[in-house]
């Protein structure tokens, strides 16, 4: 999350003088910018460079996104007739130079292309709220005063979500990942009800696809056996809690990404390396975990410590799974 971004001296330079959505919708930037950390250290994937509203803004939503604030949008959605006013997203016609970035970093990589879209709870927040919230309370009103609206909008996300996410797949990404990053917002019984279906047809819609499909949220603790029954096959945890303990919560049969802290990051090394340790050491070599960060690098985060980092857990889990199968 956030692989490329203002931490690494070389993105802000790509970055100078442009705006963050003109780097998403021309390929040939976007391809360099998913490539940066790829060449600076050895990670076992890349994540197509784009943002959650790219899509959300070729949908016909005026929008922009701000240094330091996020997504601003220009009229936030209030009500029956702005969810109605939504088309549904056709990605061929679009976001063609999403497809394009997808195509041309699949000849430039040598490592898996993760491809992604928000997910349905995020972006709804996003639109009615208008920007980043705290408490998301407009959001969580409409969807208690007017549940019929709310479902219409869950659904033109959701199936517009789908729609972007296969098309990605068919251009080329090995794997896909919902970021409903703040779905942990709400509570179970609001999840179950107000959410879960949309996204459980999004995800019952690429199960045919063979790629992996990775859902992450933030402060999903209570959520994730309910975000397990959306169908995913990853299910990515934040720093909160421990990650056996989420594992268990969703059951083996699912693999897990995550989960350090990322403001660990920001600490001396042994400390990291510490924390690092911790999270591997849950994970106990069993085969399906993926070690990531809980949530996205942070802007302050020295590379060299995510350089370290990378190459610990590489010296720390080669051959670890065949160990497990092997039950020592
Ligand atoms: O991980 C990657 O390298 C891919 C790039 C990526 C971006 N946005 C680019 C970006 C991804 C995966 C996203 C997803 C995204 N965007 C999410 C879901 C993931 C998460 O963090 O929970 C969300 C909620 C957004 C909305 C958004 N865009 C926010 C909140 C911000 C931060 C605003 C800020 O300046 O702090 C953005 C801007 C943004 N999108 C940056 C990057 C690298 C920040 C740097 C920049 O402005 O150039």
């Amino acid at each position: 999350m956030r692989q490329a971004g203002r931490y690494l001296p070389e993105y802000r330079a790509l970055r100078e003088g442009r705006d963050i959505l003109e780097l998403c919708r021309t390929p040939e930037l976007a391809v360099e910018a998913t490539m940066l950390p790829i060449r600076r250290m050895p990670l076992d994937a890349a994540i197509l460079f784009s943002d959650i509203m790219v899509p959300v803004a070729a949908m016909g939503v005026d929008l922009r996104i701000d240094p330091g604030i996020g997504p601003v949008v220009a009229d936030p959605i209030r009500g029956h007739d702005d969810v109605w006013r939504l088309r549904t997203l056709d990605p061929q016609a679009e976001v063609p130079f999403v497809l394009e970035t997808v195509r041309l970093l699949r000849k430039e990589l040598s490592v898996p292309l993760i491809g992604f879209a928000g997910g349905p709870f995020t972006l709804a927040s996003y639109l009615v709220e208008g920007r980043s919230s705290r408490n998301h309370e407009r959001t969580k009103a409409l969807m208690h005063a007017d549940p019929e609206t709310w479902g219409h909008l869950m659904f033109v996300l959701g199936t517009s979500m789908a729609a972007y996410l296969r098309a990605q797949v068919e251009a080329g990404a090995q794997a896909v990942q919902v970021f409903d990053s703040w779905a942990g917002a709400l509570d179970p019984d609001d999840y179950l009800h107000f959410v879960l279906p949309a996204t459980r047809e999004l995800f019952g819609s690429l199960a045919g696809l063979d790629v992996p499909l990775i859902h992450f949220g933030v402060g999903t603790g209570e959520l994730l056996p309910l975000m397990r029954d959306a169908g995913a096959t990853v299910i990515g945890v934040d720093w909160r809690v421990p990650l056996h303990e989420a594992w268990e919560r969703v059951g083996y049969d699912v693999a897990v990404q995550g989960n350090l802290d990322p403001a660990v990051c920001l600490a001396p090394w042994e400390a990291v390396e510490k924390k690092a340790l911790t999270v591997l050491r849950r994970a106990a070599g069993r085969p399906g975990h993926v070690f990531n960060l809980g949530h996205g690098v942070l802007p302050d985060t020295p590379p060299e410590i995510l350089e370290r980092l990378v190459d610990l857990v590489h010296e720390r889990t080669e051959g670890s799974t065949r160990a497990w199968e092997e039950g020592s």
